[in-house]
């Protein structure tokens, strides 16, 4: 079974899906550190570095992968978006229209299966309208019976907090298919989530140069960003200077609205290696050369192991249809 991917970034949602048996025939990022952390993982894989928007053709394949990007619909963007028109509203609001490539895809690669990862904000945007647009494209293409799933990798064996919308949906010509969305196997009753401890316990204490050591500016504390060693990681987020805090030393306590107060002298941002872990992506995983380079593409990754609960039933059901 075979599949093209688009807005692979580090190929963390075509991990889940390679562990059903699935070949990424053709992988495709702007992002030359992603492009180089892919082929890191994916060397097989036919990887194409440029603007998606450039690219002529694409490949036949069973299944089609596209995590097309979110700035535009994340809530920072769309604060700015509210409080002034500046030129990274305009880069935003040109991002937001990228699924029309990740449309224009389906008409050459034929899927018969196809996924789609992106953030919550994405849902409410322009009233819905994003989001209806983007499901009549899929409508009119043969794809009917979609339904967004808000999924948090916690639930999913991810030691993060990382809630994303996702979409699953099945040709019309495979025949009505009853997908269901994955069952929580972690927060449940019989067992925990998986936690900071799991995930990041047997790594250097302070770990200079691997992490940003930058001052903790205003925006930073409006909110809590210390999780407890036994709890899972606030989001691993792209850019390094909104990293989560490193579980050691003391809480961070609440002072009024918006405002948080760090305690005493252990506070550091987590390092990429501990977001590499966290995220769940390999150690052999080439992350970038610079420190934000790396933060940037471990924190744009969908979660391995999210992506394979995802994707596995779904692939089985397409093997059985086949
Ligand atoms: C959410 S991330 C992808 C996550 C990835 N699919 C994974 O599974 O780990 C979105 C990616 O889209 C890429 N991107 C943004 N604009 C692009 C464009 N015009 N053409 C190709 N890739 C683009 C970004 O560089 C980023 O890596």
């Amino acid at each position: 079974m075979k599949a093209v991917s688009l807005f692979s970034g580090c190929g963390g949602f075509d991990l889940g899906v390679s562990k059903s048996g699935v070949e990424i025939i053709m992988a495709n990022d702007i992002d030359h550190d992603a492009a180089v952390a892919y082929q890191s993982i994916f060397p097989q894989t036919h990887f194409v570095e440029k603007d998606v928007r450039l690219i002529k053709s694409f490949p036949r394949a069973d299944i089609l992968i596209g995590c097309y990007p979110c700035t535009g619909f994340s809530s920072a963007a769309r604060r700015r978006w509210k409080n002034r028109k500046d030129e990274r509203d305009l880069k935003d609001n040109d991002k937001n229209f990228l699924f029309q490539e990740f449309l224009r895809a389906i008409d050459s690669v034929k899927p018969k299966l196809i996924f789609i990862e992106n953030v919550r904000g994405m849902l409410s945007a322009n009233n819905g309208y994003f989001l209806n647009q983007q499901l009549e494209g899929f409508r009119s293409r043969g794809f009917e019976n979609i339904e967004p799933m808000i999924l948090n990798a916690a639930d999913y064996g991810v030691a993060q907090t990382r809630e994303r919308v996702f979409f699953v949906g099945f040709h019309k010509r495979l025949g009505p298919v009853d997908h269901k969305e994955p069952r929580p196997t972690f927060g449940t009753a019989t067992r925990v989530h998986r936690s900071l401890r799991d995930v990041i316990a047997d790594l250097p204490e302070w770990p200079v140069g691997d992490f940003f050591d930058g001052p903790f500016h205003g925006h930073y504390l409006t909110r809590n960003r210390k999780r407890g060693w036994d709890q899972p990681s606030y989001t691993i987020v792209a850019d390094g200077h909104h990293v989560p805090l490193h579980p050691g030393g003391e809480p961070m306590s609440f002072v009024s609205k918006d405002k948080w107060r760090l305690n005493g002298d252990f506070n550091r941002r987590l390092s990429w290696r501990e977001c590499l872990h966290i995220q769940g992506l390999p150690e052999r995983m080439n992350a970038g050369e610079t420190l934000w380079d790396k933060y940037r593409v471990i924190g744009n990754s969908v979660p391995p192991r999210l992506a394979q609960r995802l994707s596995s039933q779904a692939i089985a059901t397409l093997r059985e249809r086949l």
